[in-house]
């Protein structure tokens, strides 16, 4: 029998021990491990699908943190090709930013590396694969990435949303591996055929009427744009790319989001007791699909709520005078149907059909490929404005790593603060930001096989 001084010893031993445990756990980074597995991503009937993913899902496990608190995990890489992790939309210390080849290298087979940084802002942000991210990330080595704000919104709950699109064979239901397709690098990217939203082609989840619904959206696609809208739902956007908006903004209509582009909505179910609540996605041909369903089941309360207020303010807030910003120029051309007749590879200029032989279709500023200077090399704190001009016949989306910017126009005030910024084709947009990261910082297209075949760079801030 247990006597009362042993078990005061044994619950003591037994704190003392989970005291340790949780110590060696603040030690010890938690494992996020890239590996093979078999999934179900179309429906039963088909063959499970080979992908590659965190801890052998997709999307990967959730990261959750405080803002302020440091991210510790240990990549464990028991895929059987390189890789390595970007914390997409972080104002990341560089050293951990994951870019294989410029920050760090790529983590070899049977390998780890540990990520530890801070998470400055709060916000929707993504984790992914960046060493030939456009193989890696189709295949499924990507997760969602929260920082939490000290003062959350008012909501009944939250759901993190991470849209994707697969390109599977429709006999097989393998992932299609031809990832450096000439066709899909030269025209819109690799899109998928199979459209998932937390890897569920029918995503569903059951919500009261007059409930309020957080949505962290995450487009996750290779290359897919998302034009969404709501049906069954009031909703406001509250932030953009993880940073808060100064003001809700009603979304009514369409809310596109670009590849690697995150948005936060807080939503009101409208919709009855037994109908369907939806996030919808709007497609070429007819009919918008359900991008997720929400069953409404019951009533929250008796009324709808009013309009919600602003997130609370992350710290920085970027640029505020473009008084002495430098002037830099990004003209993107290629693609199909463009007018680049010529670019720089390996310090030659080759033409197109060359170009293209080599798998190139797409520059920056004439270089082909990511080069060995900088686009620009910036001091730390100097204020900079890049005109970015899509000189081609697609959209893109351009993604600078660590520092979110604004978009600057004649005549208005300066855009929300965004990590990825859509330009139409033939569009010319300009962003503005202060330098104030120090370090190497990736600047290329989030269509993940345009950045592939040409459309890369970076700037060095020191
Ligand atoms: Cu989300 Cu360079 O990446
Ligand atoms: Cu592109």
């Amino acid at each position: 029998m247990l006597t009362r001084r042993a078990f005061v010893t044994h619950a003591a031993a037994g704190l003392l021990a989970t005291t340790r445990h949780a110590q060696a756990a603040s030690d010890v980074p938690e494992n996020l491990t890239a590996r093979e597995a078999a999934v179900q991503l179309p429906p039963e009937g088909y063959a499970e699908t080979s992908i590659w993913g965190y801890d052998g899902r997709a999307p990967g496990p959730l990261i959750r943190v405080p803002q302020g608190r440091r991210v510790k995990r240990r990549l464990v890489n028991d895929l059987p090709a390189p890789t390595s992790i970007h914390w997409h939309g972080i104002r990341i210390d560089n050293a951990m930013d994951g870019v294989a080849g410029l920050t760090q290298d790529a983590v070899a087979p049977g390998r780890t590396f540990d990520y530890d940084f801070v998470a400055p802002d709060a916000g929707t942000y993504w984790y992914h694969a960046h060493n030939r991210s456009w193989e890696q990330v189709a295949r499924g080595l990507h997760g969602p990435l929260v920082v939490e704000e000290a003062d959350a919104p008012d909501v009944d709950h939250e759901e993190i949303l991470v849209l994707d699109d697969w390109l599977l064979d429709p006999e097989t239901a393998l992932i299609d591996d031809r990832f450096n397709h000439p066709m899909r690098m030269s025209h819109a990217g690799r899109i998928g055929n199979l459209l998932t939203t937390n890897g569920r082609f029918d995503f569903s989840r059951p919500v009261r009427r007059h409930a309020r619904l957080r949505l962290r959206l995450i487009n996750a696609s290779n290359a897919r744009i998302f034009p969404l809208g709501l049906a069954g739902l009031r909703g406001w956007i509250v932030a953009l790319d993880g940073m808060p908006l100064s003001a809700p903004e009603p979304l009514h209509e369409v809310l596109v989001l670009g590849p690697a582009q995150r948005a936060d909505l807080i939503v009101d179910v409208t919709a009855e007791d037994g109908e369907t609540a939806h996030l919808l996605r709007f497609g070429n041909e007819g009919r918008p699909a359900s991008q997720a369903a929400f069953p409404v089941r019951g009533t929250a309360t008796r009324t709808a709520r009013g309009a919600p207020g602003p997130l609370p303010p992350n710290p920085g807030g970027g640029i505020r005078s473009l008084a002495d910003a430098r002037p830099l120029q990004l003209v993107m051309a290629g693609g199909a149907m463009g007018r680049m007749n010529s670019a720089f590879l390996g310090g030659e200029r080759l033409g197109f059909r060359d170009l293209a032989d080599r798998g190139r279709f797409w520059s920056f500023n004439e270089m082909a490929e990511m080069t060995q200077t900088p686009l620009a090399d910036l001091s730390l704190g100097e204020p900079v404005r890049i005109s970015i001009v899509n000189d081609t016949a697609f959209p893109h989306a351009m993604h600078l790593h660590g520092i979110h910017f604004r978009e600057v126009r004649k005549g208005t005030k300066p855009g929300p603060m965004r990590d990825t910024l859509m330009l139409a084709a033939g569009e010319t947009r300009d962003i503005a930001f202060v330098a104030d990261n120090p370090g190497d910082w990736l600047f290329h297209c989030h269509m993940l096989s345009h950045a592939a075949s040409g459309m890369m760079t970076w700037v060095r801030i020191t």
